[in-house]
């Protein structure tokens, strides 16, 4: 249902999908990106992001595919979502983000069709290899192990594998243990939730990018506040209550969501979670 036309949209504003046509850079989105650009430039090795549940960590690595784009100079590999079982499994689908075709499937052949892959990308071709995670949190302690291995290929200069892990918080702790991959993390970012300010202006944002145009603002600044402090400035949780806010307005016949709309709505969200528990 195109509910978004009645109040002039043009597209729906609030989706949850990480589109990079709707990303609003934070101060904190801000700084990820030119962290992380930076050391995949220098070829610093391995880099962590870590950021809570809708942080906005998937849509940051949409973004930054679309900075690495340039397929003369880089090649940008992604997992998505690297719950394997095996080391064999983890390696076998690293060789196939790769496409490299290893001469058996087995630990060895994979390893040895990996590292010259990168050293044929890295060396012969002068390229800039990027593999990126997300979901790090998911790896397992073999994984890790096999990633640490990887970052020990390099040249006098610089490594040959530049790994971007984004996850979930409760990997700091896990990957804190594990001391020699720890210290082989070059960059270490946290990606807070955004302020007050950011989550007035992400709204504003993207309601524009939605084609909004009328004058009168569609949430009012009371409405605004109350999706902060009951958001606490989370980007998922952001999105869904505004999107349900203007589900409302269309169900309940009104223009504009206010302070009123929201605590309907908020009232409501507690009482589902209430009766959950
Ligand atoms: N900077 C941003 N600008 C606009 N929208 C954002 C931004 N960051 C996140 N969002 C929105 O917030 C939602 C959640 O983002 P995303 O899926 O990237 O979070 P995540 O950190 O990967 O979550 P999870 O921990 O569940 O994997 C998406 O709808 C996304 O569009
Ligand atoms: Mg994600």
């Amino acid at each position: 249902m195109s509910y978004f036309k009645v109040f002039g949209l043009e597209e729906e504003p609030f989706s949850t999908s990480p589109d990079p046509a709707f990303f609003y850079e934070s101060a904190e989105h801000r700084e990820a990106l030119l962290r992380l650009e930076i050391a995949v430039k220098l070829k610093r090795g391995a880099s962590l992001l870590v950021g809570d549940v809708g942080t906005g960590k998937t849509t940051l690595a949409r973004k930054l595919f679309h900075v690495f784009q340039d397929r003369t100079k880089y090649e940008f590999s992604m997992i998505l979502d690297p719950g394997f079982h095996s080391e064999l499994e983890f390696l076998a689908s690293v060789s196939d983000v790769f496409d490299t075709k290893p001469e058996a499937p087995t630990i060895y052949g994979y390893r040895k069709a990996i590292e010259t892959y990168l050293f044929q990308k890295g060396v012969s071709e002068n390229k800039t290899v990027i593999l990126l995670i997300d979901e790090a949190q998911k790896l397992n302690v073999e994984a890790i192990e096999v990633l640490r291995t990887f970052l020990n290929y390099e040249t006098n200069k610089c490594k040959l594998l530049q790994l971007v892990l984004f996850a979930q918080t409760e990997l700091l702790p896990q990957v804190r243990q594990i001391h020699n991959f720890w210290d082989r993390l070059s960059l270490k970012y946290i990606l807070n939730s955004l302020s007050i300010k950011e989550t007035k202006e992400v709204v504003g944002y993207r309601l524009k990018q939605a084609g909004y145009r009328r004058q009168v603002p569609l949430f009012s600044e009371d409405a605004l506040d109350m999706v902060f402090h009951h958001t606490e400035g989370c980007p998922r949780r952001i999105m869904m209550l505004c999107h349900n806010a203007l589900e409302t307005l269309i169900i309940k016949n009104r223009l504009q969501v206010d302070s009123e709309t929201m605590r309907e709505l908020i009232t409501e969200e507690a009482r589902i979670v209430h009766a959950r528990t």
